[in-house]
């Protein structure tokens, strides 16, 4: 059987609503619009927007005119979500790029996508966690003046990195004693929680929504009441490249609104939620990003970003020496909107694992679906112990960059699965079909190449690091026993842990 065998769609859709593996179609265009946005907007907003502004280690600071990088990071996303919402439409079920790519570009290649998808979600959620705990210890200090130790809230990589001296924390025989622990804690409270069901983590996840809105928009009035007019001068200090730079690292921020389409299957109607979800939620938090940037550059000169960076917004606060409580509510939302992030990603994963199981792609122990609360709990399980384990350990600012590629692949990969499509399959029924002909996909892949290229040379080894590491298993397992290249096909579905028909999910 050839690596390049695609299964159809209808064999796909078939498959996804097999005995023991169907997911019940609980959610509507708002549910999935608010996991879109909970997905969206978390620790690119609320914590690496000030490294962006000063340009990181480019050396070109963006200054003011970050609004114009998120503005052309919003388009190269646009493009992407046009062609995710093409493919979700057509193809409404669970596993989202790596489900498209099944269907149009053959198992090799949906393995490696879904292996890819592995660093958006899990590892994307690793740098959310290491910011959410970092932003915790800001709440408990601002609001209450407590500190979390530091042994119990560095990360091990940052503890060497950064050479901090081994007398400020426990060790044991001359090893450091030091991991992220709020870091574990909120990875392993929100698996506990998906383990339980969906339905209410959509409740769960649209409060939290609201929350984070209302909190940014209370920023927004806050900072343009502040905003003095010399903070926009020089607007563009580093040029066209603190724009470009700017760019890069924002990525981060509007990663999540294809989360969308991984819950597809458990959409009322895909057809129409998926689009609007897709794209509604990246126009709402394209506009959020680009108030947001406007109220703080005008509020502060960003220079002064570098005093506080892991806190941009509570720089800002700071600065114009707004009222506490204010600093207090930002800190809380923020907390707030990074748990969001971490509910979406940790619900995303599992079931892409799911998809690829049901596939024969990986063991059919990652595809059982819990006895009692319908839930794909082992898959979800060992997400979260992946992303706890590097959470404790790693540094965020690489965990961050080895999300970006790994999404930008991803995203190119779904462009290209457009153009395959529509030349292999031009008279098929297209429920929402991405506007611009050819050219909305094309300038997708060159515009995600073009931000790939941003990123340095070790994320790029680490990537293809990552991926050699995937074909050996896909070579090693996957191959011999996909469901495809034997003669079960995508009809199959695994049994659910207790034998019975899965059913619904809630
Ligand atoms: N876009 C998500 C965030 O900023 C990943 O946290």
């Amino acid at each position: 059987m050839s690596v390049f065998q695609t299964k159809s769609i209808d064999e796909l859709v078939a498959g996804s609503g097999a005995e023991g593996s169907r997911l019940p179609r609980v959610l509507g265009a708002f549910d999935v619009t608010m996991i879109g946005i909970g997905a969206i907007i978390g620790a690119g907003i609320f914590a690496m927007i000030g490294a962006a502004a000063l340009g990181g280690s480019s050396g070109h600071p963006a200054g003011p005119s970050l609004i114009v990088s998120f503005a052309i990071t919003a388009v190269a996303c646009g493009f992407t979500a046009l062609c995710y919402a093409e493919l979700s439409a057509m193809v409404p079920i669970s596993g989202s790029a790596y489900t498209y790519a099944y269907a149009t570009m053959g198992e090799l290649v949906a393995w490696i996508i879904g292996w890819d998808l592995i660093i958006e979600y899990a590892i994307g959620n690793v740098a959310v966690a290491i910011s959410w705990s970092g932003y915790l210890n800001d709440l408990l200090n601002s609001s209450f003046g407590l500190s979390i130790p530091l042994w119990l809230r560095l990360d091990y990589r940052t503890f060497v990195q950064k050479g901090f001296d081994l007398a400020s924390v426990p060790n044991l025989g001359g090893m450091p004693l030091v991991f992220n622990l709020p870091a574990v804690l909120i990875v392993l409270a929100l698996t506990a929680l998906l383990v339980r069901g969906v339905r209410e983590s959509s409740t769960f996840n649209n409060f939290m929504v609201c929350v984070k809105l209302l909190v940014l928009a209370l920023f927004v009035g806050i900072g343009l009441y502040y905003s003095k007019a010399e903070n926009w001068t020089p607007f563009a200090p580093g040029g066209w490249k603190g724009i470009q730079a700017g760019a890069a690292t924002i990525f981060f921020a509007y990663i999540g609104f294809d989360a969308v389409s991984t819950v597809a299957e458990e959409t009322r109607d895909p057809k129409r939620d998926m689009p609007i979800g897709i794209i509604g939620s990246l126009v709402i938090c394209t506009v959020v990003y680009i108030l947001v940037t406007i109220a703080l550059t005008g509020m502060m000169p960003f220079m002064e970003l570098k005093d506080k960076i892991a806190e941009p917004l509570i720089a800002g606060l700071d600065h114009n020496h707004a009222p506490g409580w204010t600093i207090a509510v930002v800190a809380l939302g923020s907390v707030i909107a990074h748990t969001a992030v971490l509910f979406v990603f940790q619900m995303g994963q599992p079931r892409i694992l799911f998809s690829m199981s049901r596939d024969g792609l990986l063991p059919p122990y990652f595809a059982r679906v819990h006895g009692r609360f319908r839930t794909p709990h082992v898959s979800t399980i060992w997400t979260g112990i992946f992303v706890a384990g590097l959470a404790a350990l790693c540094n965020i600012d690489e965990m961050a960059n080895l999300c970006n590629i790994g999404t930008l692949f991803a995203f190119v990969l779904v462009c290209a699965g457009v153009i395959v499509l529509r030349v292999k399959d031009p008279h098929r029924v297209r429920p929402f079909r991405a506007p611009g002909g050819y050219a909305t996909p094309v300038l997708g892949i060159v515009l995600c190449l073009f931000l790939m290229f941003g990123l340095d040379r070790t994320t790029w080894f680490r990537f293809f690091g990552w991926l050699a590491l995937g074909l050996a298993i896909y070579y090693a397992y996957g191959r011999k026993n996909s469901r495809l290249g034997s003669a079960g096909g995508a009809s199959q579905g695994p049994v659910s842990a207790s034998g019975a028909p899965a059913g619904k999910m809630i």
